[in-house]
């Protein structure tokens, strides 16, 4: 069985796709390396001993993507194609509105074509917004979302959800992910952000190995146990071995499902640097600084129907988290290299 994965050059892609192989399924990955290179699936390659068929491709190009469905039989696919800088996203919604929804319409109306029925969708908690409370259920209404990046994923949801509503047939598992961090435990394949991290862990690790001088934590007076904000940290690999639980569902049923991926436990900005620190023995300069604007409190999911349906649930904690982002970061100071 062949799962195409759209993106899966990428940081969660690229993760996926050894779960997958290792799993016993066949990928094919199509990504036009707008934020990651040809050497993380050669990584893939190296881990997993296995060739991987690769098209560099933009996945808005319905024409280019045809192709990939007339060479290969796709039994599903799993769509990580997207921008994903929320800073980024407000300063080019235009950029951001274009390659999202374009990639999602075009992956759909190619799958139609050749009579795929089966996607899996990267969404973020980012859906819930800033009205739900916490812990955040499957079941709650999409909230208000603070920034351009947030509504791509709000309205793909929304397209995927009518477009199985057209097609009965057309199954259909948003995954709403929390706060993926870590990498594989080999250390050769990782999160490669391009120039200045806008994520935690990222600047954290590249404070640590020496690349920034110092971390700001974004504000402690929140209302929460240290006045830092808390989050739900995934490790990369349980993230990943999630998709392989959602590609067997979907496989064996028709279904429009949304699966929170998260642990459920919340941490503090704190709680990570010094769980780093001790972990991986190692100081992480820090300063306390203004709140960043668009940050919530608290962030972190009812992790609980993906076990109940999916039979998922992670593995690693947050010092598994910790030493695997450094394994990889003091491996590969400088990424892969692009
Ligand atoms: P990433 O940037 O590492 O991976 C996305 C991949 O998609 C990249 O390889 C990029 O080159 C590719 N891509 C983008 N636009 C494309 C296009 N038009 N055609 C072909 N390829 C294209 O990001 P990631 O962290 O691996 O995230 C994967 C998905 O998960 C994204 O959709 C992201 O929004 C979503 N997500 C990520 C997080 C997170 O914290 N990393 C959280 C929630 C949701
Ligand atoms: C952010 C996005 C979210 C997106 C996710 C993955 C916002 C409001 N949310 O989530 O939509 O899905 O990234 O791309 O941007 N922090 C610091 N110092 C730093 C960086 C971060 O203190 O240099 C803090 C933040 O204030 C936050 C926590 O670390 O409390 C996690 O931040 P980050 O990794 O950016 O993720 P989110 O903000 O949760």
């Amino acid at each position: 069985m062949a799962v195409l994965l759209a993106g899966g050059a990428g940081y969660i892609g690229s993760h996926t796709a050894v779960e997958l192989i290792n799993s016993g399924y066949d990928v094919v990955v199509a990504d036009n390396y707008s934020n990651s290179c040809p050497e993380s699936i050669k990584r893939v390659e190296k881990i997993t001993g296995k060739t991987i068929k690769t098209y560099e491709v933009d996945i808005r190009d319905s024409q280019a993507i045809e192709k990939i469905f007339v060479e290969n039989d796709i039994d599903a696919v799993i769509h990580f194609a997207g921008l994903k800088a929320v800073g980024e996203s407000v300063q080019k919604p235009v950029m951001y509105y274009r390659n999202n929804i374009d990639t999602t319409l075009s992956l759909l109306e190619t799958m139609s074509k050749y009579n795929v029925k089966n996607i899996i969708f990267s969404s973020s908690a980012t859906v819930y917004g800033e009205e739900n409370p916490v812990p955040y259920f499957e079941t709650m209404k999409r909230g208000v979302c603070t920034n351009p990046y947030g509504w791509t994923k709000a309205m793909m949801e929304q397209i995927f959800e009518d477009a199985a509503k057209a097609d009965p047939e057309l199954s259909v598992i948003l995954l709403r992910y929390f706060n993926p961090i870590g990498a594989h435990e080999s250390g050769m394949i990782g999160e490669d952000p391009h120039g200045i991290p806008n994520n935690l862990m990222p600047y954290v690790s590249q404070v640590a190995v020496g690349k920034r001088e110092c971390l700001t934590i974004f504000g402690n007076d929140y209302p929460t146990a240290d006045g830092t904000c808390t989050r739900d940290y995934i490790h990369v690999m349980d993230l990943a071995a999630g998709h392989v639980k959602a590609v067997d569902y979907i496989m064996n049923n028709n279904c429009v499902e949304i699966f929170n991926l998260g642990t459920g436990v919340p941490y503090s900005v704190t709680e990570i640097v010094q769980t780093f620190e001790k972990v991986n023995g190692i100081k992480v300069n820090h300063v306390y600084g203004a709140r960043r604007d668009g940050d919530l409190a608290e962030c972190y999911a009812n992790a609980d129907k993906a076990y109940e349906v999916l039979g998922w649930k992670t593995q690693r904690n947050l010092e598994d988290m910790c030493r695997d982002t450094w394994n990889w970061q003091k491996n590969n100071p400088e990424g892969y290299g692009r």
